[in-house]
């Protein structure tokens, strides 16, 4: 049985969303108060970098189940309303800021039918839902309310959404499971775990994953500091330590850290909650998770200073990558542009290249020097960065590069280069918690 869904908000999550729920079948209203976003789309034009997204999206808007609106009245029809809106960090403070989440309740509440079921998908900080609960019963007294936390990792937006390894759902009556079951029912078909939880725990599961996915890698990258000072290789204790099954070999990857538009921010929003709640405590540990996170980066730095000069105003820089990760074209608190900006900041000139990115990373960082030429950018560099592991970075020649630099240096940032194959190509080579020459 398919229903007739509404999607409120269609950046990243909701783009993704709207489109997989029409391929199960579902007839997707898109809403956003962006007209420009919402007339790309309709046109079939991704405004982000998704592998597969923009084909699906193509072939979903062909059927005619899928269309986007500004027009929030366009939803009245609809038997179930998700809000993916973005929650992001306030500008003063570690919590996250709502207004999105709240403007999207009160915009689609005049156009609610009787027995719709609003359902929450947006990152929020716990006790969020039963507050727009209390909202809903005043503005829309017909209507309930659910939330149903997303766990798509970029770069694997469909296939998460599509084969997602858990669903979570916080509900108040059996009648909103039941409702999301329908939605969710070719997923249930396939064996997708399925996860009744009252309103906070169903909030609190998304903040503990990425709280816990954080740990493990500011955890790897704390390894990666002892292994530098002990003469150690943190790239073999990672795949010693992750034989262990109950430790896993996953999220082990060293190197400049976590940035992104979800895990920084929602660890941050997590321990001003818990502070909120009177927990700070619980959540203490958070905050060296964030600091060793951001001393990722900073080692980085150092270590230009180490092998160039502290005054860095002479020296070319080569960043290869902007993105905070590959496979995608965000550049939201990047670890890789916010090395190559401090790099800037510090006088170096600085050329950063990234397959994706480098329209968004102009945008905030327009004195940067940017190219679509890996040969150029690394063209009379002093010293090369790799900060984003991209394929093609793992795919460069070494021996065909070294004779295009001014002194070939390579930082690796993510542990993701052939170190002997660019040490034997004549490379002074340095890579992050690994005994370095
Ligand atoms: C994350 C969560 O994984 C996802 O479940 C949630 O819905 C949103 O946040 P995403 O931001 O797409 O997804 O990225 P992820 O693949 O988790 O990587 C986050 C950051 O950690 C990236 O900057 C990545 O480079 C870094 N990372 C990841 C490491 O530094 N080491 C690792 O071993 C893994």
């Amino acid at each position: 049985m398919t229903s007739t869904l509404s999607v409120i908000g269609t950046g990243y999550l909701g783009a993704t969303y709207a489109a997989c729920m029409s391929s199960l079948g579902h007839t997707v209203i898109g809403i956003d108060t962006d007209r420009e976003k919402v007339d790309q789309l309709t046109r079939g034009e991704l405004p982000f970098f998704e592998p597969g997204l923009e084909n699906l999206l193509k072939i979903e808007l062909a059927s005619g189940r899928l269309t986007f609106t500004t027009n929030f009245a366009a939803a009245t029809d609809a038997d179930v309303h998700f809000i993916c809106v973005g929650t992001p960090q306030k500008e003063n403070s570690l919590a996250a800021d709502l207004s999105y989440v709240e403007d999207a309740l009160a915009s689609i509440a005049p156009h609610l039918k009787s027995g719709s079921l609003v359902v929450g998908k947006s990152t929020v900080p716990v006790g969020t839902a039963q507050k727009l609960i209390e909202r809903l019963a005043i503005l829309a007294p017909q209507s309930d309310l659910a939330w149903n936390p997303e766990f798509t990792r970029e770069g694997f937006a469909v296939e998460d959404s599509l084969r997602p390894d858990r669903i979570v759902i916080g509900v108040t009556s059996d009648r909103a499971e039941a409702i999301l079951r329908t939605v969710y029912a070719p997923l249930l078909d396939i064996k997708t775990p399925w996860i009744r939880a009252d309103l906070p725990t169903a909030e609190l599961v998304k903040v503990a994953a990425n709280s816990f996915l954080a740990t493990k890698i500011s955890f790897i990258n704390a390894m990666a500091e002892v292994c530098e000072a002990a003469g150690g290789d943190v790239t073999v204790l990672a795949t010693a330590i992750g034989y262990d099954a109950r430790i896993g070999n996953k999220f082990l990857k060293a190197g400049i850290g976590f940035g992104g538009g979800c895990l920084p921010k929602d660890i941050r929003a997590f321990i001003a909650r818990a502070e909120e709640l009177g927990a700070t405590q619980a959540l203490e540990f958070l905050r060296d998770i964030d600091s060793i996170n951001l001393r990722a980066r900073q080692r980085v730095i150092d270590v230009v200073r180490l092998q160039l000069s502290e005054d860095l105003s002479s020296y070319k820089i080569a960043v290869l990558g902007a993105a905070y990760k590959p496979d995608s074209d965000d550049v939201r608190d990047s670890p890789a542009l916010d090395i190559a900006a401090q790099l800037h900041a510090a006088g170096a000139s600085v050329t950063v290249h990234d397959p994706k990115a480098i329209a968004n990373a102009k945008k905030r960082f327009p004195s940067l020097g940017f190219t679509e030429s890996v040969t150029e950018c690394i063209t009379d560099s002093d010293l090369v960065l790799h900060l984003t592991e991209w394929r093609e970075y793992r795919d460069l020649d070494p021996e065909v590069l070294l004779s295009l630099t001014k002194t070939p240096r390579m930082i690796d940032g993510r542990n993701a280069l052939d170190r002997d194959r660019w040490v034997s190509a004549g490379w002074k080579f340095h890579a992050l918690g690994r005994a370095n020459s």
